[in-house]
């Protein structure tokens, strides 16, 4: 794994792009594949607001676009409120790919906490299991 300090740091780069204009909230995740590869996400609104996409979401879509769907660890940081706690819609997209993935949450203060995915989603739905 790159070094922890690269990686929020790339999340924050990430969550300086999110387009979030009615929530404020701005969310960076950066998905690190079993092999190292790098894919960065952000939050984008839209006034339509049930159509915005968490950046979770875009970083799985780019990378499976892209060929990966092997992933080692999910970082992510946002503008405020705590630890980011990825939600349910995420987590489950996730699963499909990585039930093994480990999620790294960062706060203001860059403190993080460390997750396995089925802490957070004990249950995923999934054929196959
Ligand atoms: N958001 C994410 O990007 N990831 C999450 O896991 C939860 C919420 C975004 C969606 C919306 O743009 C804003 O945060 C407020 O819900």
């Amino acid at each position: 794994m790159d070094n922890i300090s690269d990686l929020i740091k790339r999340a924050r780069e990430a969550q300086a792009k999110a387009y979030a204009p009615y929530s404020n909230f701005r969310v960076g995740a950066v998905l690190v594949t079993k092999d190292g590869t790098t894919f960065l996400g952000s939050n984008v609104e839209n006034s339509s607001y049930g159509l915005t996409v968490c950046a979770e979401r875009i970083a799985v879509f780019k990378a499976v676009t892209s060929g990966e769907k092997e992933f080692a660890y999910l970082v992510i940081s946002s503008s405020g409120m705590g630890y980011p706690y990825p939600c349910g819609a995420c987590l489950q997209v996730l699963a499909e790919f990585s039930p093994e993935l480990k999620i790294i949450l960062v706060d203001e203060a860059d403190n993080i906490k460390k997750y396995w995915l089925k802490e957070l989603l004990p249950k995923a739905f999934l054929f196959n299991q």
